[in-house]
C-alpha cells in the first residue's frame, strides 16, 4: 500500500510537479478501474465485426474512464495557459514533464507540434505504464528475498557496507550497489511485470525464423517463458542473483534472453526512472528494516495473469527497525 502510494506519489511529481489538491486515493482507485476494463477480454477483439455493438459494454465504459482523467488533466492544462499568459509569472514555470508537452504543442511547428488530445493521451499512458509497475516489481523482489534468506543476507551487508547505518539510502549511492541490482534483475527474470510485453502490430508483413508474421496481425512475445528457458540459463527457475554478476547483460544490452522492458525501438520509456526507483525502494525497505515472517509461513510465488503479473496474495513481512536513529524513519 505503502509502495504504491510512494510510486504514485512520484509519477504525479515527475508528470505535473507537486499538486497538494489532488487526492491520491481517488487516483489510485480510478487507475485500478481502468486497468481492469482495458485487460478485459473483449469479445469485439476476436470477431471485430460486432465491434459496434459493444456487447460487454467495455468500449463505453473505458471511454467514460478516460474522460475523468482527461477532465481532470484539462483543468491542470488551463491552470498552465493562464500562468503562460500572465507574462509576469513566466519565469515560475516548472519544467515537468507535462510543460514540455505543452510547449511542443504551443510551439505549433507541423514536424514536432501535439495535439491538446495528444497531450492528454500521453499522460494517461504513462501514468497507466509507469505506476503499477514498479511497486509490483518490489514486492516481488521481497518475496524472493524473504524465501531466500542467504540473499536477503547479502544484500544487507552490501547495503551496510555502502549506506552504512547512520544514512538512508539515495541516488548516490546506486552505482555501488550492484547486489542490489543483480537482486532486481533476476527478479524481473522470473517475475517480468509485463510478461506479455505490449502486444506489436508489424506495419509490414515479415519472415522472422521461417515463420511469416503477417501485416497488421497482433503479435504477444512471451518473456516470462524465454527467461525461464533451460536452454538459454542454467537452473532457470532458481533464484540465483549471482548469474548477473558474472555477466554484463543489462535492459538495454539487445539480449534477447533477457528483456523485461522489451527491446528495440519500442523498448519500454521508463526503464531509467524504473531502475531508480525500484534501487530506492527495495534498498530502502531493505536497509531500514529487519524483515521477518510470521510464525510458520512461507511466502508463495503464486502469480494471477494480467497486463501486470502480480502476486495472488499479497506478501505480508513484519517489519522491525534496523536503524541507531528515529530521525532517519522521518
Ligand atoms: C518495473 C518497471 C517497469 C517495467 C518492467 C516496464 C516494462 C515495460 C514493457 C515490457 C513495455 C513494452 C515494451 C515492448 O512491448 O517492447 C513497456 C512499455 C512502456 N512503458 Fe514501461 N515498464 C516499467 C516502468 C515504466 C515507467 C516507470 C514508465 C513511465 C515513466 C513506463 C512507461 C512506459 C511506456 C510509455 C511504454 C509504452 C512505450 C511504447 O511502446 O510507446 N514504464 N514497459
Amino acid at each position: 500500500m505503502q509502495l504504491s502510494a510512494t510510486a504514485l506519489r512520484v509519477m504525479m511529481s515527475t508528470l505535473w510537479g507537486d499538486d497538494p489538491s489532488q487526492d491520491l486515493i481517488e487516483f489510485r482507485k480510478r487507475l485500478d478501474e481502468i486497468v481492469i476494463t482495458f485487460a478485459a477480454p473483449n469479445v469485439s477483439d476476436f470477431f471485430p465485426i460486432l465491434a459496434p455493438f459493444d456487447l460487454q459494454g467495455i468500449e463505453s465504459k473505458g471511454k467514460e474512464q478516460v474522460s475523468w482523467f482527461y477532465g481532470v488533466f484539462e483543468s491542470m492544462i488551463k491552470n498552465r495557459r493562464n500562468i503562460r499568459d500572465d507574462g509576469k509569472e513566466k519565469e515560475n514555470i516548472s519544467k515537468d514533464f507535462m510543460q514540455q508537452l505543452l510547449e511542443l504543442h504551443w510551439r505549433g511547428d507541423e514536424k514536432n507540434s501535439l495535439s491538446i488530445n495528444e497531450v492528454k493521451a500521453l499522460l494517461l499512458d504513462m501514468m497507466l505504464a509507469g505506476t503499477d509497475t514498479i511497486p509490483t516489481a518490489v514486492e516481488w523482489a521481497m518475496t524472493e528475498l524473504l524465501r531466500h534468506r542467504d540473499k536477503m543476507t547479502k544484500l544487507v551487508k552490501e547495503l551496510d557496507m555502502v549506506v552504512g547505518n547512520q544514512n538512508t539510502v539515495e541516488d548516490s549511492h546506486i552505482p555501488q550497489l550492484v547486489y542490489l541490482d543483480a537482486v532486481i534483475k533476476e527478479t524481473l527474470r522470473l517475475h517480468p511485470v509485463a510478461p506479455l510485453l505490449i502486444p506489436h502490430v508489424p506495419s509490414e508483413t515479415t519472415v522472422i525464423g521461417g515463420f511469416t508474421v503477417p501485416k497488421g496481425c497482433r503479435v504477444f512475445i512471451n518473456a516470462w517463458v524465454i527467461q525461464r528457458d533451460p536452454e538459454l540459463w542454467d537452473d532457470p527457475l532458481r533464484f540465483h542473483p549471482e548469474r548477473f554478476l558474472e555477466t554484463d547483460i543489462n535492459y538495454r544490452s539487445n539480449n534477447f534472453g533477457f528483456f523485461p522492458f522489451g527491446s528495440g525501438r519500442r523498448i519500454c520509456v521508463g526503464v531509467s526512472l524504473a531502475e531508480k526507483m525500484m534501487a530506492l525502494l527495495l534498498g530502502s525497505l531493505v536497509h531500514s528494516f529487519e524483515w521477518g515472517l510470521s510464525e510458520g509461513t512461507k511466502p508463495s510465488l503464486e502469480d494471477k495473469f494480467g497486463i501486470v503479473l502480480k502476486k495472488t496474495e499479497p506478501l505480508v513481512g513484519i517489519p522491525v527497525a534496523r536503524l541507531p536513529n528515529l530521525e532517519q524513519y522521518q
